[in-house]
């Protein structure tokens, strides 16, 4: 019987695991689930940046121990046994990302250890530290996995919207490009979260009903990460509680929830499509992959569309990727690469000096 590889992502979002079981070699989805964090781990998971260490150290534990958990329970889900599985790739939990401090540094949770333990298997982890210890920004690392999937044929452009909003472009013989282009879905949670006591805007359909405020959204292109040449990458926080407050509180015309909600999703609309227009090639701006659980909300798509009216937006669907398995797979693909010591990395995308196997090995 052939062997699986799974890999488990949890996002900025922090809305739950996702665990996907691949076929790594010819690449396959096989299985994958999304297991939905309850609302307080969430929000502890959200808020992990203020603990102090012992809290920290804990939560690092307890995040290895529920991601055993939720691996025995897809195996069960799925009617897998341990012994089928030949490795694991392990995302872990981003609490912090900082490649602009004075010492770059990004923190991932999850101790690897217990999945080893469950599964006897490898478990490969902490996929970005080796990229900042080439100079990279240990981000984005999915431009490596859209060169793999996507890199054979004509140009592809590609975009995930997770917590953060990422573009890639890669195609045959060029060099891969890509970057955190902005807000994903974290201003429009946040939002939803304290307006509607919802998690996030489902389909959209709140944001439909309001009008988005346009001269704000301009106003705020104009910061200067959006001009900021690649590589670049995002912390989670940078388009918080913070942004929000500061900028659509305070700046916002109307105090009516769903004008705000509909403002935040043309923002995040349109820092996407300025993105685009700034920094991806004429020559790869055809058709455009999108994943990422913002590829639900039907109003941030018709925004995208509207900015965007040459491209044709497709879901990643059409080429057998899941929207929501994506990264869950990629990690599995970059853990199944690093034990045949092949290259799992596209230091182009972070500003790494070299290509490297990226990940470590946890074995029981
Ligand atoms: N049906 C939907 N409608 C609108 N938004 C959705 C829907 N499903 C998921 N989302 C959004 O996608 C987010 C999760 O996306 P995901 O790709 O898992 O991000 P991350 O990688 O940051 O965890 C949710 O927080 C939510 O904002
Ligand atoms: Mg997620």
């Amino acid at each position: 019987m052939k062997k699986l590889v799974l890999g488990l992502m949890s996002g900025t979002s922090a809305d739950g695991l996702t665990v996907c079981a691949i076929n790594p070699k010819p690449f396959q989805i096989l299985y994958f689930k999304n297991y939905p964090y309850e609302k307080t781990f969430q929000q502890r998971l959200l808020n992990a940046y203020r603990l102090t260490a012992p809290y920290l150290s804990e939560l690092h534990y307890q995040i290895g121990q529920r991601y055993a958990k939720t691996v025995q329970k897809f195996l069960k889900d799925f009617q897998l046994s341990p012994s089928q599985i030949s490795a694991v790739g392990m995302h872990g939990q981003t609490v912090y990302h900082g490649p602009y401090d004075k010492t770059p540094n990004t923190l991932q949770l999850g101790e690897p250890s217990f999945l080893a333990e469950v599964l006897a298997c490898p478990v490969v982890s902490d996929f970005r530290a080796m990229d900042m210890a080439l100079g990279g920004q240990g981000a984005p690392l999915m431009p490596f996995f859209d060169q793999y999937i996507f890199g054979q044929k004509s140009p592809k452009l590609l975009l995930n919207i997770g917590g953060i909003s990422n573009i890639a472009v890669v195609g045959k013989n060029r060099t891969p490009l890509g970057f955190d282009c902005g807000p994903g879905n974290t201003l429009i949670d946040l939002a939803c979260q304290h307006y509607f006591n919802q998690t996030f805007d489902k389909n959209g359909v709140r944001a439909a009903k309001g009008t988005p405020d346009k001269i704000l959204v301009n106003k705020l292109l104009k910061q200067k990460f959006f001009s900021q040449q690649p590589p670049k990458s995002l912390d989670k926080n940078t388009f918080g509680n913070t942004y929000l407050q500061r900028y659509f509180k305070s700046e916002a015309k109307s105090e009516n929830p769903y004008d705000l909600l509909a403002t935040l999703t043309y923002f995040t609309a349109a820092a996407v499509a300025h993105s685009i227009n700034r920094f991806v090639p004429v020559t790869a701006q055809k058709e455009l992959i999108i994943s990422g659980g913002g590829c639900y909300n039907k109003t941030l798509l018709r925004y995208l569309q509207d900015f965007l009216p040459h491209l044709t937006i497709t879901s990643s669907l059409a080429y057998g990727i899941d929207p929501q398995a994506k990264e869950a797979a990629a990690f599995a693909l970059f853990a199944w690469l690093n034990l045949q010591h092949q290259i799992n990395h596209c230091a182009h995308a972070t500003g790494a000096v070299k290509n490297a196997i990226l990940g470590k090995i946890t074995l029981c």
